[in-house]
């Protein structure tokens, strides 16, 4: 995708957190974005903060609801008449041990984070194969390494690294490209954390942002598809 101008990105979750910060950039790149969140009124705030009308489209879906997500597609192609690049970031995180974590919790995790990225996927297939798009997910280093209180995050982002490999294999032949972001820490709202000054040595948001940029500029005969990214600096603590 050379030239990013009005090309259209839907990304799940973009009320907050790396969401918000891949949307931030994306704008500034000339592309129209449209971003969800459970409650319209996280969306619209988050999207007022962002931009004019004209380039941003606030959108409630929940992503565990494969009709949120298909009606989420429609009011896009309906505003814009076409997608390009999805960012299939929305996700939660739980952590207990696997013996103690509650199964409305598990259900929330794997509903989310892994039925979730199908559900964005099936319902923008279709578009992104007419623009010839992009599909990218959110994972984490949490789906390659495991940890102890990890047991449901880990099964979802796991799960979710490989359902992305294989759907790059599926949806290549659809000139489609597909990858997934695999980041450590990001200063992020992250199971209810609190940004702060502490967090300096964090990945930023908006610098998964600038990866994004990087993905779509990516001369279109190579495709990184499976990119772990971590801080420079683990925290000296
Ligand atoms: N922060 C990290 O260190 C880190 C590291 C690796 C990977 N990740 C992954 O990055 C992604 C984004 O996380 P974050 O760190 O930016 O967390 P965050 O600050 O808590 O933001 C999460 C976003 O997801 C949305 N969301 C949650 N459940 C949703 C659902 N069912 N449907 C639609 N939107 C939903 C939230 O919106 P509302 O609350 O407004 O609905 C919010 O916009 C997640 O997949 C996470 O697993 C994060």
């Amino acid at each position: 995708m050379n030239n990013l101008k009005n090309k259209v990105v839907y990304i799940t979750g973009g009320s907050k957190g790396i969401g918000f910060g891949v949307a931030s950039k994306l704008l500034e790149a000339g592309m129209k974005v449209a971003i969800s969140s459970r409650l319209l009124e996280n969306a619209q705030k988050a999207a007022k903060s962002l931009g004019s009308e004209d380039n941003v489209l606030a959108i409630a879906s929940d992503v565990s609801k494969i009709g949120d997500e298909k009606s989420a597609v429609k009011k896009i192609l309906d505003k814009w008449g076409k997608l390009d690049v999805v960012v299939a970031n929305a996700g939660v995180g739980h952590f207990a041990p696997v013996d103690q974590i509650s199964d409305t919790l598990w259900h929330e995790m794997v509903n989310t984070n892994l039925n979730g990225v199908y559900h964005s996927l099936k319902a923008s297939v279709e578009a992104l194969k007419q623009s010839k798009g992009y599909y990218i997910t959110l994972a984490s280093l949490a789906g390659t390494n495991f940890f102890a209180n990890g047991a449901g995050y880990n099964a979802t982002k796991f799960g979710v690294v490989g359902f992305t490999q294989a759907a790059m294999l599926d949806l290549r032949p659809y000139d489609i490209k597909v990858s997934t972001i695999m980041p450590g820490s990001v200063a992020t709202n992250f199971n209810g954390h609190e940004p702060s000054k502490e967090d300096a040595w964090k990945i930023q948001p908006e610098d998964i942002g600038e990866l994004v940029l990087d993905l779509l500029k990516m001369n279109p005969r190579t495709l990184p598809s499976k990119i772990e990214v971590r801080p420079s600096r683990p925290d000296k603590k």
